[in-house]
């Protein structure tokens, strides 16, 4: 069989894709960014925790409802934005694999309420039930990656879609070389930005501890994941691989700019200045999702040309859109001023 004959056809779109792509790098930046305070503060909470070293595991624990509710509505626009562009790839690779991709409501649902009960209870629950309730909605986060990782690489490589048809029903994208370092990349990124989130909050809370110990977790994170990117891109196929060697201009283009900017954040980090480090992560996350564009946009080109897809120039509901997002941004920035600021109840 074709994998050609499974991509359906992609209806119109309202205004030009480029519209459609730029929101979408810059959503799912911000998804990102929030992603890996969220997984990446816990984690190392968790592991601070089996140190004997309590405090700061509850600390975060304040933070963590919140940062889960905003990484969720902010995987939203990134999902409305990929499924407009790239639908006719993702919906497929959303269905192939079945119930492995509905079981992240389950699995946000028992982290969310995890973290909550973990804030609530935090004095009346014992050490042990303390690290599991943590420790099991951190898994839960952990296995929601794994598994937008499987997606958003499967609906990349469409010969892999043929495994259904051998019989054994939803699947994971485990045949792609890519899928271990992607997904690795993403947790190792998230405990460089979970540090310089500890770090911040050590910073405005006066605890110089935090604010040592968080800039240890990013230097030492991103130095790590300077090697599993380099897994991840010799782990591309041979033509991506030198379409990044400087084959296809804006993809080597941004993929040096954010390794040029990874080294400023490591800079930043060894200074120990979580301010200028926070300013370089933004810039660093911001430019490998560009990378990750260019990777998509090379994957899915033979398969499909974007610029065959109709146009209708229906701009009322894009300027209309624009209105609310800006309306939603400067909310937002308002809710996070408040966030921080809120104390958080010491023992
Ligand atoms: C809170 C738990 C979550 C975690 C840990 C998480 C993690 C991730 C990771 C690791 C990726 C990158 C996948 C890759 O490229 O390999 C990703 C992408 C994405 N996430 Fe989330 N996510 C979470 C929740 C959500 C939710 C609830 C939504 C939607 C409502 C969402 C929407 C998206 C979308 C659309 C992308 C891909 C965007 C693109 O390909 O451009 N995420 N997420």
């Amino acid at each position: 069989m074709n994998p050609a004959t499974l991509i359906p056809v992609p209806d119109p779109l309202p205004i030009p894709y480029g519209w459609f792509d730029v929101l979408l790098i810059v959503t799912f930046t911000v998804h990102i960014i929030l992603m890996n305070a969220l997984v990446g503060s816990a984690a190392i909470g968790l592991v601070r925790s089996f140190k004997g070293k309590s405090q700061l595991a509850k600390d975060i624990g304040q933070k963590l409802p919140p940062l889960l509710a905003l990484t969720i509505n902010l995987g939203v626009a990134p999902l409305l934005f990929l499924q407009v562009n790239y639908g006719h790839f993702d919906y497929v690779s959303s269905v192939l694999m079945g119930g492995w991709w509905l079981a992240i409501i389950g699995a946000l649902l028992f982290s969310y309420y995890g973290f909550y009960f973990y804030k609530f209870r935090f004095e009346s629950l014992s050490l042990s039930w303390r690290r599991l309730i943590f420790g099991s909605s951190l898994a839960g986060l952990l296995f929601t990656g794994f598994m937008l990782t499987n997606n958003i690489s499967l609906m990349l490589v469409p010969n892999n879609w043929l495994q259904y048809f051998s019989g054994q029903g939803g699947f994971l994208n485990l045949a792609d070389p890519t899928l271990i370092p992607r997904y690795l990349h993403f947790m190792v990124g998230a405990v460089a930005v979970g540090g310089l989130w500890v770090a911040l909050l050590g910073q405005m809370r006066k605890e110089d501890e935090y604010v040592e110990s968080g800039m240890k977790w990013l230097t030492h994170a991103t130095i790590a994941n300077l090697a599993v990117g380099l897994w991840f891109l010799m782990a591309q196929p041979r033509e991506i691989l030198l379409a990044f060697m400087g084959g296809n201009v804006p993809a080597t283009a941004t993929l040096a700019a954010s390794l040029g900017a990874a080294g400023m954040l490591l800079f930043s980090g060894f200074r120990k200045n979580p301010r200028s480090a926070a300013v370089w992560a933004v810039i660093t996350v911001f430019l490998m999702a560009c990378a990750r564009h260019w990777q998509r946009v090379l994957m899915v080109s033979p398969w499909k040309e974007m610029d065959a897809i109709p146009v209708t120039h229906q701009y009322g509901s894009f300027y209309l859109f624009l209105g609310f997002l800006v309306g939603g941004l400067a909310l937002i920035a308002y809710m996070v001023k408040l966030y921080f600021k809120a104390r958080t109840g010491r023992a």
